[in-house]
């Protein structure tokens, strides 16, 4: 078993407490497996996984039906308590076994190099300190190990970069559990010290109307085998 106590960051268990947004979430999420295709991509961004994998900020678990047979193990580590409790359930009816941990990007309460893969779907929108996330991404994760994304972020012209900008500042962590649409999820990772793979644009929904979270990529990172300095 990889966990260990949570000792090297202050990030408490319940770090995260959104319960309104949580309760949004566990809704709409569900709607969106189906509605907007969500579902499709789940199934691409864990297709070919094998092996140990840690899942970050799972949400209420929809991932968990979509991990190839191949994966031995899912620690997956969610901070908001009423998501957690949902993950939890849908972990009982996945196909692999799923451990749901209570924890906090900033501070993965589990060993370092334990895990062939890193998966983060719509988390770095959230975390409060992206680079720090990242640390610890590329901790727990075996040299060579591979990081799944699929993560929205700053997109389109002008007009909507300075709106998503604006959002940030104002209103829209404070509707969304504390979500982001100006972040660039491929360049931090890449100022991470991870190796970027193939990765591509998604737009999410891909019909319909775009909104300022529509601007989503979907893909893949190494942790690189010779490690160089951050
Ligand atoms: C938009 S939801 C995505 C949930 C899930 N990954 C999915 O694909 O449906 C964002 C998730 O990130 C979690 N989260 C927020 N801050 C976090 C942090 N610092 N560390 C880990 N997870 C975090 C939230 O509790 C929530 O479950």
């Amino acid at each position: 078993m990889a966990l260990r106590s949570a000792g090297s960051g202050k990030v408490s268990r319940d770090a995260v407490h959104h319960p309104l947004f949580a309760r949004f979430y566990a809704r709409i999420s569900v709607n969106a497996e189906t509605r907007m295709g969500m579902g499709g991509i789940r199934d691409r961004l864990l297709t070919g996984l094998s092996g140990r994998v840690i899942e970050i900020g799972a949400g209420n678990g929809l991932n968990f039906a979509h991990y190839p047979s191949a994966v031995s193990e899912v620690v997956a580590i969610e901070p908001e308590r009423l998501l957690r409790k949902l993950a939890v359930e849908s972990a009982l009816r996945a196909g692999v076994p799923v451990d749901v941990v209570p924890g906090a990007a900033e501070a993965l309460p589990v060993k370092s190099e334990a895990f062939d893969a890193v998966v983060l779907s719509l988390v770095l929108c959230s975390v409060r300190d992206v680079p720090r996330a990242l640390g610890e991404v590329r901790r727990v994760l075996r040299p060579g190990g591979v990081v799944r994304f699929f993560e929205h972020g700053r997109g389109g012209g002008r007009a909507m970069t300075l709106t998503q900008r604006a959002l940030d500042r104002t209103v829209w962590p404070l509707l969304s559990g504390g979500c982001h649409v100006s972040r660039d999820p491929v360049a931090t990772l890449r100022e991470a010290g991870f190796e970027l793979g193939p990765h591509r644009r998604v737009m999410m929904p891909e019909k319909g109307p775009t909104l300022p979270s529509s601007y989503c990529v979907l893909g893949t990172a190494w942790r690189p085998t010779e490690e160089q300095p951050v």
